[in-house]
């Protein structure tokens, strides 16, 4: 069987979309672009190229993944770094993808392999354009015949050496995809049928039209989740993944962050995925001490392994003190950071009991949590 490499390009500023991050590393239904552009290749093998200093959202994007390379000004410069990089493992094929076109579908990336397996090559998917396209010429607009026009997607397709070969050689020409270096290089390139989600998210616009792609014939799922911990001796307390400074500390086999036990609780409701306890046992060694954003950070995962995104999280803390209000924006950035999803999307909230039952009497505190997944 040929091997096949992925190398993805994740290096551009994201300018035209004007993001607060590099458009790559901005969520689409809480899941990182780039995260969604690799996990669309399953188990193939990945290399992503990222932008000088891009190197700490990277990891934050997709914690544990292979280290990335680094890439050059242009798009073409950040491929032939890929490649050169990737010539030690000498795959037999590379297909070259933009981190900016995270929903590819599987037809198509097979519709790729399937021409190179055949003996083309090179393999392009495109479409064919169905408006009336029209050039500007002066004050007059002068209509373009639509006959053959096509438009030209990623994941490109080719022979590794080939490949690189062209890319070094013409490395002076400026192209805008790969498809236009093969060319110069003389090699013949096969079309594949693209797919009308695979856009290439370029503007502000696109984010939401992608979202719109993704929640197509999806629903969405609603679960709660509760959690107490009793107060102890200490000086701290962790509640949704802050450290809150407090005159008591709290019992638990982790941090016992009552509000992340709560909320993690919630997510694992709404795709049915049993409860905190059944994940990490308090009977497990490994889970002494340790932080919860672990645990928020498992369900997130589980979550999108079936392909689901969290969509909102709201959580009540429950308690006389500490005091929630000083922290909660510091809270909810904390979960939001986790989770991988904007902070107007994570509430948290705080109420006492007015003096009665456990939280009242001040024994220990408690937390509920409301999250709703599109699944
Ligand atoms: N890219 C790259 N290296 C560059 C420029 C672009 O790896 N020097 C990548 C981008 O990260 C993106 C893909 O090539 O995944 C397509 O480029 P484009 O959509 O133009 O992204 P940006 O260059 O980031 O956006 P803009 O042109 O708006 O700044
Ligand atoms: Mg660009």
């Amino acid at each position: 069987m040929s091997r096949t490499a992925i190398l993805i390009v994740a290096a551009g500023k994201g300018e035209r979309a004007g993001r607060a991050k590099p458009k790559q590393y901005e969520a689409l239904d809480g899941i990182p672009m780039l995260a969604r552009s690799v996990a669309a290749f399953g188990t193939l093998p990945v290399l992503t190229v990222i932008g000088p200093g891009q190197e700490a959202l990277y990891a934050a994007a997709l914690p544990g993944a292979p280290a990335p390379v680094t890439g050059g000004a242009r798009r073409q410069d950040s491929v032939r770094l890929g490649l050169e990089a990737l010539e030690k493992t000498a795959p037999d094929f590379v297909l070259i993808h933009d981190a900016a076109r995270p929903l590819v579908s599987p037809a198509t990336i097979e519709n790729v392999i399937a021409a190179l397996e055949r003996g083309a090559a090179g393999a392009v998917p495109m479409l064919p354009v169905a408006d009336t396209l029209r050039r500007k010429q002066g004050e007059d607009w002068i209509t373009v015949p639509r006959d053959g026009l096509y438009r030209a997607q990623t994941p490109q397709g080719f022979r590794f050496g080939d490949i690189l070969a062209a890319h070094r050689a013409h490395a002076a020409r400026d192209v805008t995809d790969d498809v236009e270096i093969a060319a110069l290089a003389g090699m013949k390139i096969e079309a594949v049928a693209g797919g009308e989600t695979n856009l290439k998210v370029t503007t502000e616009k696109d984010f939401a039209l992608a979202e719109t792609f993704l929640s197509d014939g999806r629903e969405n799922v609603t679960a709660m989740g509760f959690d107490a911990h009793r107060f102890t001796e200490g000086d701290h307390v962790w509640l949704c993944g802050v450290k809150v400074p407090h005159d008591r500390g709290l019992l638990g086999h982790s941090d016992a962050d009552a509000g992340l036990h709560a909320l993690t609780d919630a997510i694992l409701g709404c795709i049915g995925a049993g409860d905190i306890g059944q994940h990490f046992p308090p009977s497990d060694e490994r889970w002494r001490g340790a932080p919860s954003w672990k645990f928020l950070d498992h369900a997130a995962r589980l979550v999108a392994e079936k392909g689901g995104a969290i969509r909102h999280c709201d959580v009540t803390l429950i308690c006389e003190r500490p005091k929630i209000g000083p922290h909660r924006d510091a809270m909810r950035a904390r979960i939001a950071e986790i989770l991988h999803l904007e902070m107007e999307k994570i509430s948290v909230k705080a109420t006492t009991t007015e003096g009665m039952g456990y939280a009242g009497r001040g024994e220990g505190l408690a937390a509920q949590a409301v999250a709703t997944v599109r699944l």
